[in-house]
């Protein structure tokens, strides 16, 4: 078994089409999505625009269904829910599908279907259970950081070091690319304290200018839920661990 971590979705190669893909977007969709799917959502739906989100919902017909997102990271106007996971509460979600629209992390979903085998939604919240899922698959895996507008991101890149990390821990002879290493190296060297390095980030930096400074310490957490969220046929649901 070989891991790579993509660090933007035009960092994907060749070599990773027919691998499973876990994308990570730490901040905040696909912590968003593994909150949702937490607290008792039917079903998360990613798609690209917002006006492709609300002609989904009303095909799905609006009372089972909320819309989430955000463009600029904020609220997008008529829709339900922003994109804060702690926006994504039982009562507010539980037995809803979710059709979802975000700046970068959809789209990576989006990018991982057309090429892998298998999507799984990655998070540092539910890293160990993705570190089982993907040992469990056996193949060959690759780390897809979503990034912020095509741009490199820390937060996703030290998510991707601790799912890494997790594999090694299970797995010490796992091959890991160049890219796994350094993402293995970063979250070793800040594994103590994972939520000021974030902080340090361009996109914290801006959740944080915006109100969002306790959605950074939430999806900063490690290891709080046992849920793989799978993307199959255009729609994720989650799998328990
Ligand atoms: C995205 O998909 O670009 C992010 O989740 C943006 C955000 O933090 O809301």
């Amino acid at each position: 078994m070989i891991v790579d971590v993509a660090v933007t979705p035009v960092a994907l190669q060749p070599t990773d089409a027919g691998r499973t893909i876990a994308v990570l977007d730490v901040l905040r969709a696909t912590t968003t999505i593994v909150a949702a799917l937490g607290n008792g959502a039917r079903a998360v739906v990613p798609v690209e625009e917002p006006n492709e989100a609300v002609a989904h919902a009303e095909r799905l017909g609006r009372a089972s269904v909320l819309l989430g997102g955000e463009r600029e990271s904020v609220h997008i106007p008529g829709f339900d829910l922003d994109n804060s996971p702690r926006a994504y509460t039982r009562e507010r979600v539980e037995g809803k599908t979710i059709v979802f629209t975000t700046t970068n992390g959809t789209r990576a979903l989006r990018r991982a279907a057309e090429i892998a085998t298998a999507v799984i939604i990655a998070t540092l919240r539910n890293r160990t259970a993705v570190a089982h899922a993907l040992l469990a698959g056996a193949g060959d895996v690759t780390l897809l950081c979503a990034g912020s507008n095509g741009d490199f991101s820390l937060e996703d890149f030290l998510g991707a070091g601790a799912i890494v990390a997790a594999l090694r821990d299970r797995a010490p002879g796992l091959a890991l690319g160049d890219s796994a290493f350094a993402a293995l190296s970063a979250y070793t060297r800040h594994a103590r304290a994972l939520h000021a390095a974030i902080a340090q980030g361009t996109h914290a930096r801006r959740l944080i200018r915006d109100g969002f400074a306790e959605d950074i310490a939430y999806c900063a957490e490690v290891d709080r839920i046992g849920i793989v969220p799978v993307l199959i046929g255009g729609t994720i649901a989650a799998q328990s661990a």
